[in-house]
């Protein structure tokens, strides 16, 4: 190691209350304004004696007498209540006692520092690592474990959390984040009783359809946007999570997080390592908006692909063709797109299969062979049309999924996840591929890396994952083994995930799951992009998009335009309402432009030339939540710029209001003594169409000015919305 190094770490472990001989008695996971405290008792037990804000003298936390509780609580040994760990040792022993061995802290670049506290079992060869990163600047600590069996024979893991904190306050309040196909990311908060509350998902694949591996936990109060201590937790993981929340008769609350141990019991061969998920999360005293903040800013450094890039402005003919396309339609849709100023046209579903078409969803899906009839000159071809018009070129694939009216399934139908002496249990009429088997792995890989080896052209993968598993058994498997299959099959994707993105660092990849089925942070950091929802419903993103942002950044958040009346929802929107929503985030569009009229087009030329001139601040900027679609009838959002000299505030009427919403709305994040200008921007055309805010629009307002007294301007309509570009004088011109 060399010097400088070395003392980047010693100076730090002695901030942080590691060094000298503290070291032996508390150990500290700091980040620059939050702080973990844990403590060694004398029995050699490790406890956790404080999470909260960082204090200028951490020595202090070392003489205090503060409330202490298991820091990794395991089954047996005194412990009452639900345990992080469960394990029965080969002897059949249930309990495990951890005891504290070492730790120690290494600082990784200049933001990161790792902690790793080393545990051992009073009298087993079974060893505990806990794991800390903590991101100084995003104040974000992600904690995992790693289980290391050193025992003769194989042990039996039942309960593997990846976190276990504890709290003591008044009250409890949690907020989940769940919903369904085509309504995800709904919030809902409620009071912590008595007793457990689990959040968790038991679909394996896909498994954020119903429920979201986030939290958020509010102490002492509802969880409120500018002030109060929250806790935002996420577990990056892609298949099956819980939480638990568990209030004891002292009220005390303790919050255990990790891989869902429901039907998952695992094998711990001699001499292996079972290395948990990540759980990521931030303590905040000023509320929900730094949680999200801090969050995003994490996100467009370490939790997304590429997350501090550029994105393009994309057209998708999924919603514009479905299946029924051919070379001259999807020409048809990449010049009208290259006209309007799209960046990238994306090739949905629908392009393959040729012994069976992949003219419906009925059949096709594993046969990743261009289908000759709908497309005789191939994907060259395409990716030609779309590069001589200057867009880039995108494509679908739902690797590891199969319809059985497919030559795969011909060809393997021991390759799918299914249960002997059952029926197949098809959901859009497809079945999973059973990722435990390496050579399932080797074939999904091969899909996408055959793909973009024969066609080089392609700049963008939109990776679809249609459904969840339903039957849990694998044909790979061993009979003892098969209760794997839940953690082997989320491994195994992880592990594909990360073989394609390290071997195309430069094409940008989607993240799709029928939606948003698939947005967590172990599957992210492969993704520069996830997709939502399928529902483009400009009111229903509202929604969706809101529960979004509080874990995940607008960088990755794909949001397109699409047909009125909406082909999910049935309800008619004015495109600007459905521009102005997409463009919240990051915009593309999913219409078939031969039937839009030339006035939408004119509109959406000129919409994708203004978010060109706000994608920056957008994409890059600190997200700022003004107004709740949950508690107001106008929702509004701005993104500030880091070096705040521009902004963009979105406001959404979410129904009608006749005698309009009078709302005033206090802007935030801006720097209080710089001078700004305000626009509107993608305003309608039309004659006596004026703009919304005319009365600030031509004079200056300190930032001051903006946050303390606001912007006052009445919605009424239905559907209507107003985007103000907020920028110094000199950077904002009129339209
Ligand atoms: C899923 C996706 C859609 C589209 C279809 C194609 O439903 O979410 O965007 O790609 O698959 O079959």
């Amino acid at each position: 190691m060399n010097t400088t190094k070395k003392a980047i770490i010693i100076l730090l472990s002695s901030l942080c209350g590691t060094g000298g001989l503290a070291a032996q008695k508390h150990i500290t996971v700091s980040t620059q304004n939050t702080c973990l405290a844990l403590k060694v008792t004398d029995k050699k037990q490790l406890e956790q004696v404080y999470f909260g804000n960082r204090l200028k003298n951490d020595i202090e936390l070392q003489t205090a007498a503060l409330p202490a509780a298991a820091a990794y609580s395991t089954f047996g040994a005194g412990h009452t209540f639900e345990a992080a760990l469960r394990a029965v040792q080969t002897d059949g022993n249930t309990s495990t006692d951890l005891r504290y061995v070492s730790h120690r802290t290494e600082a990784q670049g200049s933001n990161i520092i790792q902690t790793t506290i080393s545990l051992k079992d009073a009298y087993y060869e079974l060893n505990v690592d806990l794991c800390y990163k903590a991101y100084q600047k995003e104040d974000v600590i992600e904690q995992w474990v790693e289980i290391k069996n050193n025992q003769a024979k194989s042990i039996t893991l039942h309960n593997f959390a990846s976190s276990d904190l504890s709290f003591k306050a008044a009250e409890y309040y949690v907020t989940q984040f769940h919903g369904n196909w085509a309504e995800e990311m709904k919030m809902s908060e409620q009071l912590l009783d008595e007793g457990i509350k689990i959040i968790d998902s038991k679909l394996g694949v896909r498994s954020n359809q119903f429920t979201h591996p986030c939290f958020l936990l509010s102490l002492g109060q509802p969880a409120r946007e500018d002030n109060g201590e929250v806790v935002g937790g996420t577990l990056a993981w892609p298949g099956s999570f819980q939480f638990c929340f568990e209030v004891d008769p002292l009220r005390n609350l303790r919050v255990l997080s990790g891989i869902n141990p429901y039907a998952s019991t695992y094998t711990l061969e001699k001499g292996k390592t079972f290395k948990t998920p990540a759980l990521l999360y931030t303590y905040s005293n000023s509320g929900t908006g730094t949680v999200s903040r801090r969050f995003h800013r994490w996100a467009r450094q370490y939790g997304v692909k590429n997350g501090s890039g550029e994105r393009s402005i994309l057209l998708n003919n999924w919603e514009a063709t479905y299946f029924d396309f051919d070379e001259a339609k999807l020409v048809q849709i990449i010049d009208d797109a290259a006209k309007m100023g799209f960046e990238l046209f994306l090739l949905d579903d629908g392009w393959f299969g040729n012994k069976y078409p992949r003219d419906s969803d009925k059949a096709g899906l594993g046969d990743w062979q261009t289908n000759t009839k709908k497309l005789p000159h191939g994907i060259p071809f395409l990716i030609e049309e779309a590069h001589k018009r200057g867009l880039k070129f995108g494509i679908w694939v739902e690797p590891e999924m199969v319809n059985p009216k497919s030559e795969l399934y011909e060809k393997h139908p021991d390759w799918i996840i299914t249960q002997p002496h059952r029926e197949l249990s098809l959901m859009r009429n497809q079945l999973l591929l059973d990722l435990s088997n390496p050579k399932v792995q080797e074939f999904v890989f091969n899909v996408i890396d055959n793909i973009l080896a024969e066609n080089p052209g392609i700049d963008y993968v939109k990776w679809d994952c249609n459904r969840y598993i339903t039957t849990s058994g694998s044909q790979y498997l061993k009979p003892e083994q098969q209760s794997h299959l839940w953690i082997d099959n989320a491994n195994a994707i992880l592990g594909v995930m990360e073989k394609v993105s390290a071997k195309y660092p430069n094409v940008c990849f989607m993240a799709c799951s029928g939606g948003g089925g698939r947005m967590d942070y172990g599957s992210m950091k492969h993704f520069d992009e996830f997709w939502i929802s399928d529902n483009n419903d400009p009111l229903q993103r509202i929604f969706t998009q809101w529960g979004g942002q509080y874990f995940f950044p607008a960088i990755g958040m794909a949001s397109h335009v699409s047909a009125s009346p909406n082909h999910i929802s049935g309800r008619s929107a004015p495109l600007k309402y459905r521009f102005d929503i997409a463009m919240a985030a990051k915009l593309g569009m999913d219409m078939q432009p031969v039937q839009m009229t030339e006035e939408e087009k004119e509109f959406s030329r000129q919409g994708i030339a203004t978010y060109k001139q706000i994608r920056p601040t957008i994409l890059h900027g600190d997200l700022y939540r003004l107004l709740s679609p949950y508690e107001h009838n106008r929702t509004a959002y701005m993104y500030v710029s880091e070096n705040k000299q521009e902004a963009v505030v979105f406001n959404f009427l979410v129904r009608k209001d006749i005698n309009g919403d009078r709302q005033t709305v206090l802007l935030k994040g801006l720097d209080p003594d710089k001078e700004y200008m305000l626009l509107e921007i993608n305003r309608e055309a039309g004659k006596g169409k004026k703009s919304r805010i005319s009365e600030y629009e031509g004079k200056k307002f300190s930032g001051d000015y903006l946050m303390t007294v606001g912007l006052r301007f009445t919605m009424s309509n239905e559907y209507e919305s107003v985007v103000i570009r907020v920028g110094q004088s000199g950077t904002i011109r009129m339209e």
